[in-house]
């Protein structure tokens, strides 16, 4: 199928390299120029395991192109995806701007029929208003369906999730609109689910906003298992053996972040109120994710008692594993937090130091742990890196100047750190 992709963002570039790899013919198209000229030539602006090698080789091979003209993509295209960004506006609402735009300009230069696939995760009814916009818009009364087709791929395996998902989920009216969408994901051969439209924009918000509550559930435990000394990790796993509840998730830390849950989660509870319902729970989730991040600072501070000239180490700087973006990064807040309190900071992120380096302008950039380490007073782990696993901690105890680690995502087993002595203090496990 001839496909276009409007919005070269996360979702848009690993969309349409997937689709172009499935042997369609994809246009991804962006207003950014200096994005697009670099993505002609393979430059690849975000860092996702395999996406810059299943660009390059589409690229070659002709089944992907890059460019600036809306107008090129919609006329060369049956099928348009539209995977631009609806940042949150200061009073929590996503901001549909970008989405209006783009069905105008779809609407101006269509050249017969379209279907427009909503897949920037947004309100429910914004098809609706989009259905409105073209119809407002289009020329010559040519006909067009929109449907919604959510996204569930998560940074740092988004090529597996968009090839293997649990489920592809469309929101769709007319059968013809129904059966392209079919065509289009039948060759992944994964359960699709078709609903109709306004189900479909909500099984996004409702997707995350759930996992977000599993998340915020086990970080208030992991507070009550601090008190009573029980192990959040052992917990976890006796909830989730049970298939009703499911293992996933159910990792305690330093709170979620990134560019999805709490942007969908504001965003869940605005729509929520304007509705004339006050979504208490995901609100409470929201809190416990913020208090999270204060909650291990705490912790920090208790060890160390003074914050003030102590070095402090910190790896880990994306929001997550396998990925460099920072935003919304809990470990990012916590930086922010101990220099407020005077700490002196040294990092180290296997992907994210070039981006961090344009936020922490006071932090040491080390090139790896043990460098970090120098002279530490503490180490903490904020992201989950595989590398950060399997440490040398003979090597690390006589480069830290105190021996405390800060597990702030449960990666270690405090025995042996404990045995080698170290002082741990990780979340949930009981307080020292
Ligand atoms: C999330 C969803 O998982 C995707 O399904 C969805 O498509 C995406 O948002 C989106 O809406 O675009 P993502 O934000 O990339 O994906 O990353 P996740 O793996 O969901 O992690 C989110 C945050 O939760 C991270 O900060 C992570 O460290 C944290 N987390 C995750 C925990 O603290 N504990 C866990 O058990 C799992």
């Amino acid at each position: 199928m001839d496909i276009s992709i409007i919005g070269s963002g996360y979702v848009g570039l690993v969309t349409g390299a997937c689709f172009a790899e499935l042997g369609n013919t994809v246009i991804c198209a962006d207003n950014d120029v200096k994005k697009i000229s670099g993505l002609k030539k393979g430059l690849v602006p975000i860092y996702e395991p395999g996406l810059k090698e299943l660009i390059s080789y589409n690229l070659k091979n002709k089944r992907l192109k890059f460019t600036s003209s809306i107008r090129e993509a919609v006329k060369a295209s049956e099928v348009i995806f539209i995977a631009v960004g609806t940042p949150t506006l200061e009073n929590g609402e996503a901001d549909l701007t970008g989405i209006e735009k783009v069905a105008r300009s779809i609407a101006q230069n269509m050249v017969g029929y379209r279907l427009i696939v909503e897949k920037s995760t947004v309100p429910v009814e914004t098809c609706s208003w989009v259905k409105k916009t073209i119809s407002t818009y289009v020329k010559k009364g040519y006909k067009f369906d929109v449907v919604s087709n959510p996204e569930f791929l998560r940074e740092g395996s988004a090529i597996n999730d968009f090839t293997h998902p649990d489920r592809i989920v469309i929101g769709a009216e007319s059968l013809k609109a129904k059966q392209i969408m079919t065509n289009l994901y039948q060759p992944l051969n994964r359960p699709i689910l078709i609903t109709n439209i306004k189900s479909a924009e909500l099984i996004k918000h409702a997707s995350n906003a759930f996992l977000a509550t599993k998340i915020s559930f086990i970080n208030a435990l992991s507070r009550i298992c601090d008190q009573v000394g029980a192990d959040v990790k052992e917990v976890a796993q006796g909830m989730g053996l049970d298939s009703r509840i499911g293992g996933h998730f159910l990792r305690a830390g330093i709170g979620y972040g990134g560019s999805c849950f709490p942007k969908d989660l504001e965003a869940f509870i605005t729509i929520s109120r304007k509705l004339g319902y006050d979504f208490q729970i995901l609100k409470a989730v929201r809190d416990t994710n913020q208090e999270q991040g204060a909650y291990v600072l705490q912790k920090i501070k208790d060890a160390l008692w003074i914050i003030k000239d102590k070095t402090i180490a910190v790896l880990g700087l994306a929001f997550k594993p396998d990925t460099d973006d920072l935003r919304n990064s809990p470990s990012i807040a916590l930086i922010m937090g101990l220099s407020r309190e005077g700490a002196r900071i040294r990092v180290y992120d296997p992907k994210a130091m070039a981006k961090a380096k344009e936020i922490l302008k006071e932090a040491v950039f080390c090139k790896d742990p043990y460098q970090a380490a120098r002279g530490a007073d503490c180490l903490i782990v904020a992201t989950e890196w595989n590398e950060f696993k399997e440490l040398d901690f003979i090597k690390l105890k006589n480069t830290l100047k105190r021996q405390l680690i800060v597990d702030g995502r449960n990666i270690y087993e405090p025995g042996p750190l404990k045995e080698l002595g170290f002082t741990y203090i990780g979340v949930g496990h009981g307080n020292e």
